[in-house]
């Protein structure tokens, strides 16, 4: 019996508000509780834990077969500010399930297999997939604003830069979540076997001009900050629009000086975030967003790079080992990309991955109404535990 649903209940309790959606923001109380409700499945289900300084929580159970390397499942355990029970969690639950599930059946894996928890993974200002970045070795020391940021949670980079770890160990890396999308919903197929992440890259935009009163300053006078930012997010947007159907852009943050009501804006910072499978579509995006602040003359634009984390491709192996898996076990399934972030991503950078999806109930997702059907959520840790099955046949 497949107890994915049960495990994800348990990791649900770990952040829930009141009007039933969760925080559990990376570092937070909430989400060190999170970590610990896990770190107790994965000792109760036998497995060595640790955590690390970049906060992740990490399990390994061996295996029997001599020099075999790691089969690796995961996923992130924070949330976005009243996001939703499946995001993240959904990931590592299925990769405990997995663990749960070979031991009711009596089974030992040839190779060893490791669940990781991660820190981290949505936006921050960290700057996302922080957790695994970590472990990826993928955390560089001159990333605007880390040593403050992780100040705020009593850590130095040095001890991020030292959680990275040795992949020479590992075969693969697997992800299990939900499609945060409408298109497996809509289609009526139950997994998506997903051939490649977006890439996601976040520019920081300043918009300088000058505060000044705001009775006695008449609007052909003005260097309104606001209203440049304004100007510029809604032509980036219509921009964004003409180059590519799948081209996103969204400016998500805005933070404006001095903020108050009887003063002109002066400076007005926001985040614009792109993302495309194509770091061509997002370059043009940048080049044209740079044109247009030039043009809007009345205050001066800074736009510096935060994170660049580029697109990256999915293992043709284990996408060919997924959807196997799916068919074995007569569940429908389509190849499709990623929209979304995840912590997959960086691992990309060390190792072979793959990721499954599920449908997300009307696409939604990073929001209280988040939802996955218990049914769908079975099929996908079934199809993820055949898939490792699978594996361990292999070398
Ligand atoms: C994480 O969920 C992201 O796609 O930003
Ligand atoms: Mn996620
Ligand atoms: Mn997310």
């Amino acid at each position: 019996m497949n107890q994915v649903n049960d495990i994800l209940s348990l990791i649900g309790r770990a952040g829930r508000n009141a009007d039933g959606s969760y925080t559990r923001t990376c570092y937070s109380s909430a989400y060190f509780e999170a970590v610990s409700i896990v770190e107790k499945i994965m000792i109760k289900l036998g497995m060595a834990t640790e955590r690390d300084a970049a906060g992740n929580i990490h399990g390994y159970l061996p295996g029997t077969g001599k020099g075999l390397k790691s089969i690796i499942i995961g996923s992130h355990l924070d949330t976005v500010p009243s996001g939703g029970l499946f995001d993240g969690a959904y990931g590592v639950a299925g990769g405990l399930e997995v663990i749960r599930r070979l031991q009711e059946e009596g089974k030992t894996l040839r190779h060893p297999i490791e669940v990781y928890g991660f820190n981290a993974e949505e936006s921050s200002p960290l700057g996302g997939t922080f957790g695994s970045r970590a472990v990826a070795g993928l955390v560089t020391s001159d990333q605007p604003g880390l040593e403050d940021a992780l100040k705020e949670h009593g850590l130095t980079v040095q001890k991020i830069l030292d959680s990275k770890r040795d992949f020479s160990d590992a075969k693969c890396y697997l992800e299990l979540h939900i499609e945060q999308g409408d298109y497996l919903y809509n289609e009526g197929l139950k997994i998506g076997v997903v051939n490649g992440i977006v890439g996601v890259i976040r520019y920081k935009v300043t918009a300088v001009g000058h505060s000044n009163h705001a009775g006695t300053t008449m609007m052909k006078n003005r260097k309104d900050a606001m209203v440049a930012m304004a100007r510029l997010i809604v032509e980036a947007d219509r921009r964004c629009r003409q180059i590519d159907d799948s081209l996103v852009l969204t400016v998500g943050t805005i933070r404006c000086w001095p903020g108050s009501e009887n003063v002109i804006p002066g400076r007005v910072e926001c985040t614009f975030e792109m993302r495309h499978m194509d770091k061509g579509k997002t370059d043009a995006l940048i080049c044209d967003i740079r044109k247009i602040a030039n043009a809007i003359g009345t205050v001066t634009f800074e736009i510096t790079k935060n994170i660049d984390k580029g697109a990256v491709y999915c293992d043709e192996h284990l996408m060919k080992v997924i959807g196997e898996a799916a068919g074995r076990a007569d569940i429908s399934h389509v190849v499709m990309p990623s929209g979304a972030g995840h912590d997959a991503n960086p691992m990309a950078y060390r190792l072979p991955i793959g990721m499954i999806f599920v449908p997300s109930k009307e696409g939604l997702s990073h929001c209280g109404e988040e939802w996955t059907d218990p049914e769908d959520l079975e099929n996908g840790a079934e199809v993820l535990y055949r898939t490792v099955l699978a594996l361990d046949c292999e070398d």
